[in-house]
């Protein structure tokens, strides 16, 4: 795997530390998300001019060496598993999809993946839910077959993935979160978009003009979907003792807020600059 230099100028953040009974040694989770890669062939009939004429986000690198840069910096650092938090992908175009499956089958560390609401729709498209499903099939081999909610453990750790990337959760994932926390096990919650939080909310307020997250007060709402599942779903996070802290993304700027006392939500910075979070779980 070959790093950009430059990639490695960037100051490292602080370490989380997350403390949990049981575990077999200390665990480190190199997080990341939003890197929003945007390889696509010229032809692909999805990519509007529009957007072709001006990329946003403009990467800083080549998609390869962007990836490529995250994960050689999670091995060399001791990763013990590598966690992406959605929006790995600007659009599901095939090329991205494959470079991806590269770099993931080349790593030696595990990546685990959660969908973003980029990594589904190409821009200018609309839709949410009907959208998702069908474009969701093209990231199959990315989610390993299970993009809606898994639970996977590593050295007594469990780590449970819920697809938010519509903002909303349904009642099979909100039941599946039930049973999982039902079982007494130090768990970290990987989800898109971040649950609402005050100091959160502010700052998300005022970098995008409004609060692009889950749950929030002002109660999002889209015709057909019933948001009781989702407010369900933040108040097993906020009350499960088994939940250590819940990694979010999608405001593309590090943050860092409880959602309980004592329970973080832990944001890095988006990923397409570089950004990244080292969690150590002892
Ligand atoms: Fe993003
Ligand atoms: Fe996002």
């Amino acid at each position: 795997m070959t790093t950009d230099p430059q990639t490695h100028s960037q100051p490292d953040p602080a370490q989380d530390h997350l403390l949990a009974k049981g575990l077999c040694r200390p665990l480190h989770l190199y997080y990341f998300a939003d890197t929003h890669l945007q390889q696509v062939a010229d032809n692909d009939p999805l990519l509007s001019d529009a957007w072709k004429e001006n990329p946003v986000p403009n990467l800083p690198c080549s998609n390869s060496t962007l990836l490529a840069s995250h994960l050689d910096r999670a091995v060399t650092g001791g990763a013990d598993i590598i966690l992406c938090g959605g929006d790995l992908f600007h659009f599901p175009s095939a090329e991205n999809v494959a470079l991806a499956l590269r770099l993931f089958g080349a790593c030696p560390r595990p990546v685990w993946c959660v969908p973003g609401n980029h990594d589904w729709f190409y821009p200018g498209q609309d839709g949410w839910e009907d959208l998702r499903a069908s474009m969701l099939p093209r990231l199959e081999k990315i989610y390993r077959g299970q993009a809606s909610y898994w639970s996977r453990s590593v050295q007594g750790l469990r780590v449970i993935a819920l697809d938010n990337s519509t903002y909303f959760l349904d009642t099979e994932q909100v039941s599946f979160l039930d049973r999982e926390l039902a079982e007494d096990v130090p768990t970290v919650v990987m989800m898109h978009i971040p649950l609402s939080t005050p100091a959160l909310r502010d700052a998300t307020v005022a970098k995008h003009g409004q609060a692009i997250l889950m749950a929030d007060a002002a109660g999002r709402t889209r015709a057909g979907i019933d948001p009781g599942p989702t407010r369900h779903a933040a108040g097993l996070l906020r009350d499960s003792a088994q939940v250590l802290a819940v990694l979010s993304a999608h405001v593309h700027f590090p943050f860092q807020e409880d959602i309980t006392p004592g329970k973080p939500q832990l944001i890095p910075e988006a990923g397409y600059r570089h950004g990244y979070r080292w969690i150590v779980v002892e």
